[in-house]
């Protein structure tokens, strides 16, 4: 029997909360095409409940997601502490998510509760490696208007943040991705949210999954800083046996939908912040790949400039991935443990055998 490397193409699990059939990103039935500009509240409402919220749903779980836009001074103070060069932040949010596990004014197991502490972390860890003081939540703006004034300190423009919610929507759930899955494993022990959500933060680190965004800017930087032309960088690149980040995807064989969407928003925030250059290296570097592999850009190739334009390190671009994710991670971890069933699969053993343990 061949076994599927990676699991690929392997449907383990049933779930309700998105799908990717025919390469159309649907969640809970609805295409990522008809939500990319529905407020973030709403998707999330979406994804946990599997339904939209009525107008006054909406409104009452908005004011409590902002109402829970805060951490206790103990907790600042103990991510500040793990806060220091040369710490990646992704290893930071690992530490903090788990410790938001431990500190006892954080109830377990509430999504609404989770997410608004997840999100006022990462914009706390922003605020602190950059030196600059926290900020607090405002209340009467939204989540996303709030999360960008948590972690720039700046109110942004009603444009600012229309974009940055595209981007949270359409990062919000991708059915059984590496993390998602993680945190699905760790949900059918039936262990608590905040020990699933770590395990996410983990999966989620590597270059190959949401670890791609930092590195396609860290090539974007490169090119530009030294002159180089993009299209020798890339092919040079893929002659030494390096993949080109942001490019490929496990499910999306002919292009990312999500990526199709977030193209237009990076050119125009690109434009806006007199960051075209990049962008101009970017249209470049896909043409440049599509003509030589095929490949086509994912979902991380486009919001890596797009967190660039918001003035984000490229250190904490992972971090963004997984602020918007979280919502996502915490749907499928409801729904595993729903179901009750435990996630062990089988494996083939290939070692040696019929070895004996010598007598001493
Ligand atoms: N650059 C160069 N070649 C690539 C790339 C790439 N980015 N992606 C795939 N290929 C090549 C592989 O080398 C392989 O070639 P081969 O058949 O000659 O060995 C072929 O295309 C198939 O690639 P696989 O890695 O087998 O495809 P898989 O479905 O397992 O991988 C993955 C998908 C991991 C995303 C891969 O495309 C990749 O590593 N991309 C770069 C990292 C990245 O951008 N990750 C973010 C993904 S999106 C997300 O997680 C949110």
């Amino acid at each position: 029997m061949e076994l599927p490397k990676g699991l690929a193409g392997v449907v383990v699990d049933q779930t309700k909360v998105s799908s990717t059939k025919n390469a159309v990103l649907t969640y809970a039935g609805y295409p990522i095409k008809e939500l990319k500009d529905a407020p973030f509240e709403e998707v999330v409402f979406l994804l946990w409940h599997t339904r939209l919220p009525s107008a006054d749903e909406l409104s009452e779980f908005r004011k409590r997601l902002v109402s829970e836009m805060v951490l206790p001074e103990k907790t600042v103070q103990l991510i500040t502490r793990i806060t220091y060069e040369p710490q990646h932040p992704m290893s930071i949010l690992r530490t903090t998510v788990s410790l938001l596990g431990t500190t006892n004014d954080v109830k377990r197991d509430d999504p609404p509760r989770i997410l608004a502490k997840l999100l006022t972390a990462i914009a706390a860890i922003i605020r602190i490696r950059d030196g600059q003081p926290i900020k607090h939540a405002q209340k009467g703006w939204g989540v996303v208007e709030n999360f960008i004034y948590l972690f720039s300190g700046q109110r942004p423009t009603p444009e600012r943040v229309a974009m940055f919610n595209t981007v949270m929507v359409l990062h919000a759930d991708h059915e059984f991705n590496a993390s998602t899955f993680t945190a699905r494993v760790v949900a059918s022990t039936q262990a608590d949210y905040y020990s699933c959500l770590t395990a996410a933060v983990c999966a989620l680190k590597g270059p190959l999954h949401g670890g791609a965004n930092e590195r396609v800017f860290k090539m974007l930087e490169t090119i530009r800083d030294t002159g180089q032309d993009p299209v020798q960088y890339v092919k040079d690149q893929m002659a030494s046996g390096h993949k080109i980040m942001g490019f490929g995807h496990r499910i999306y064989k002919n292009g990312d939908p999500r990526a199709v969407i977030l193209r237009e928003v990076a050119r125009k925030i690109a434009h806006e912040t007199d960051n075209d250059s990049y962008f101009v290296l970017q249209e470049q570097i896909k043409d440049y790949m599509f003509k030589a592999t095929h490949l086509h850009p994912n979902v991380d190739y486009y919001t890596a400039l797009i967190y660039h334009c918001f003035d984000l390190d490229k250190q904490t671009f992972t971090m963004m991935f997984a602020a918007c994710r979280t919502a996502g991670w915490l749907a499928h971890i409801v729904e595993q443990q729903a179901e009750g069933c435990l996630i062990r699969p089988s494996s083939e053993y290939v070692g040696e055998t019929n070895r004996h343990y010598p007598s001493r």
